[in-house]
């Protein structure tokens, strides 16, 4: 018997520029596919109202707290198929109470996520950004910038996209020091040191850990003042894991040399914060997967989680298997 065809929201911006196979491989399956208003990320009031009536979400950072995902809106919900790697926006738990499955896509990000850190942090140390735009002013002015070979690059959060900007650092000669949940000692070319240690010695930090109640605010005014007056911060991982207003104060008062963000507490990130005019601070919208390739790749993997779990076939990548076995599964009994 063929199955009842899913009404699918996709909020993942990125699922729409770069989705055309997996859009594709949702309307083979039946599914009807339905964009919100607004993109995402989206804030809980804008994603209910997206939500009624909806099986299934291929989904951006939105907010799926508890109270979404047990209101009325998410009644239909059967699966929320993130679309990346970091789900710290969606209470997994509660989708589990809901007997809402929860799939991401790990593995898929690590190289466009790890080059896009290195090219931060080659652009911060060159200054890059500030000689383009003297240029663009009709100037010709050179920027002393920093050496980056031989440098010590300390890398918090050692996990698939950490080791690959390991792989990265490598490449340039760099000492390598990580501070991480799970060290790993048989990983060559790599010191496991205390945070302590890895602000203290290092030129260049890059954030690279989960976002989880242990690593929120890992980096505040404590840490910053840690860091030598010559070293550049890099976070490419989750805004929260860092305290902003402190980082402003850094950079106004000269704690660290410069610092690269592409990730913020708040996204898109308000036009009047801080942030925007803070000195030596290189920014950009959530840029790091934002390679066509891997967008592709990333978006089909996401919507095959969707029609495999519509097609009764469990989704690979599933963040609460438990869901399976619970009375309040959702997506009908007997699956493959
Ligand atoms: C991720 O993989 O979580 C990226 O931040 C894109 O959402």
């Amino acid at each position: 018997m063929k199955p009842t065809p899913w009404k699918v929201l996709i909020t993942a911006r990125a699922a729409q520029a770069a989705g055309e196979q997996a859009q594709q491989l949702l309307r083979d399956a039946g599914c009807k596919i339905i964009f919100p208003a607004k993109l995402g990320p989206l804030m809980a009031d804008e994603l209910s109202a997206a939500l009624f009536g909806m099986d299934a979400v291929l989904a951006s950072l939105d907010g799926y707290s508890a109270a979404v995902l047990s209101s009325p809106a998410a009644s239909q919900l059967k699966i929320i198929a993130r679309w990346g790697v970091g789900y710290d926006s969606v209470d997994v738990a509660a989708a589990t109470r809901n007997g809402i499955v929860v799939t991401y896509t790990p593995g898929l990000l690590n190289d466009a996520v790890a080059d896009y850190a290195f090219a931060l942090l080659l652009a911060l140390a060159r200054r890059v950004h500030e000689v383009h735009v003297t240029m663009q002013r009709g100037e010709w002015k050179n920027a002393w910038g920093d050496d980056i070979a031989g440098k010590t690059l300390g890398i918090i959060g050692l996990g698939r996209i950490g080791k690959a900007v390991a792989r990265r650092a490598a490449g340039f000669n760099m000492r390598i020091l990580a501070h991480t949940a799970h060290p790993d000692a048989a990983k060559k070319g790599v010191e496991f040191v205390s945070l302590e240690k890895l602000l203290a010695e290092s030129d260049f930090v890059s954030l690279h850990a989960a976002l989880t109640p242990a690593t929120r605010g890992m980096i505040g005014e404590a840490q910053l003042r840690q860091m030598k007056r010559t070293a550049y911060l890099v976070n490419t991982g989750r805004g929260a894991l860092l305290d902003e207003a402190a980082l402003v104060r850094a950079l106004n008062e000269k704690w660290i040399a410069g610092a690269a963000l592409d990730v913020f507490t708040a996204e898109p990130l308000p036009a009047d914060s801080a942030l925007r005019s803070a000195p030596n601070l290189l920014l950009s919208p959530h840029q790091s997967s934002y390679a066509r390739g891997t967008g592709e790749r990333v978006s089909l993997s996401a919507a095959q989680a969707i029609v495999d779990l519509m097609q009764g076939k469990k989704p690979q990548n599933v963040l609460n298997p438990e869901v399976f076995g619970s009375a309040q599964f959702r997506a009908g009994a007997g699956l493959k």
